[in-house]
């Protein structure tokens, strides 16, 4: 018996159009069959200790994160909550502790690159697509960004390649859009078109740090659907402050505070937490 909420999402093979990408990092024999996720979670992060000269960012942190799950994070300015998927992607070394991606990647061991390509997807809150190259052209060069040299020979594969970057379009709600510069796009859009540039790479894990921030309603209102959306065949971690966007989304919260969970559960339960409403929620 399986105690994942979403059993069958452990049991659909791993979509990689890519085929042999993984094969760069090392864990190709494993990843091939797709990520070992027997036990139902995607991330595990144990006694995790972050200092940075003598600060501690994070202290003993523990946080699981199932297959297909949708986990906000919350907490206070400074509660570390970037500096812990600086971690998960490799960008920070913790001091100790162990971090996997599914059952056998030990994330702590590899470098950002290998991370990434091993299917873990990051968006900064700060948009970083390329201004001056078209929308189409944008989600075309991050597919290849996580293109082994032998994938990128195996041409039968570019169409593909293409309609999976058609479904993306459509996903983001640029599909009018296809030939218009990034650089003319509104925020928002700047914001779904980097989204977009994490989908054409088929991450199983996406970690997205305040990705509703600078948003109008109507485009916050989208992003919830889109992660709603997401999820199931995509883990998601989404750390932010819009508590509005948070309870829209979430079934499961995580609060941190001082660099470890304070509480876990429904967003109404935590903001219910005593200790909750003391260190942030009250303020
Ligand atoms: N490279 C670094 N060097 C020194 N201190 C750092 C570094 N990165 C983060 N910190 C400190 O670690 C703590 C946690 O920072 P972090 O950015 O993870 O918080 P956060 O929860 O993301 O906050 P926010 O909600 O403001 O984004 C903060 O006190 C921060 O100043
Ligand atoms: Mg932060």
């Amino acid at each position: 018996m399986r105690a994942t909420p979403i059993p069958e999402a452990m049991l659909e093979p791993i979509h990689d159009p890519l085929g042999s990408a993984r094969d760069a990092i090392g864990a190709g024999r494993l990843a091939e069959k797709g990520l070992n996720v027997r036990h139902g979670t995607i991330l595990t992060l144990e006694d995790i200790n972050v200092s940075f000269d003598g600060f501690k960012a994070l202290t003993n942190l523990n946080l699981y994160i199932g297959v297909g799950e949708l986990r906000c994070i919350i907490g206070p300015n400074g509660a570390g909550k970037t500096t812990m998927m600086d971690v998960i992607t490799g960008k920070t070394r913790p001091d100790n502790g162990s971090a996997y991606f599914g059952e056998t990647l030990d994330l702590t061991r590899m470098s950002e690159v290998e991370i990434a390509q091993s299917g873990i997807g990051r968006k900064f809150q700060k948009p970083t697509v390329f201004e001056a190259l078209s929308v189409f052209e944008n989600l075309e060069l991050a597919q290849k960004t996580n293109k082994s040299v032998w994938a990128s020979l195996r041409a039968k594969l570019s169409g593909e390649q293409r309609e999976r970057i058609d479904e993306v379009l459509e996903t983001i709600r640029l599909e009018g859009s296809r030939e218009r510069q990034a650089g003319l796009l509104s925020h928002g859009q700047k914001q779904f078109l980097e989204i977009g540039m994490l989908l054409v790479q088929d991450p199983q894990l996406l970690l997205l740090d305040e990705p509703v921030a600078g948003m109008t309603d109507a485009e916050t209102e989208f992003t919830a659907e889109l992660f709603k959306s997401l999820a199931r065949k995509h883990s998601l971690m989404v750390v932010e402050h819009d508590m509005g966007f948070v309870g829209s989304i979430a079934d499961h919260v995580t609060v941190l505070h001082q660099g470890s969970v304070l509480a876990e559960g429904s967003l109404n339960d935590v903001q219910a937490d005593e200790r909750v409403i003391e260190v942030y929620l009250g303020r």
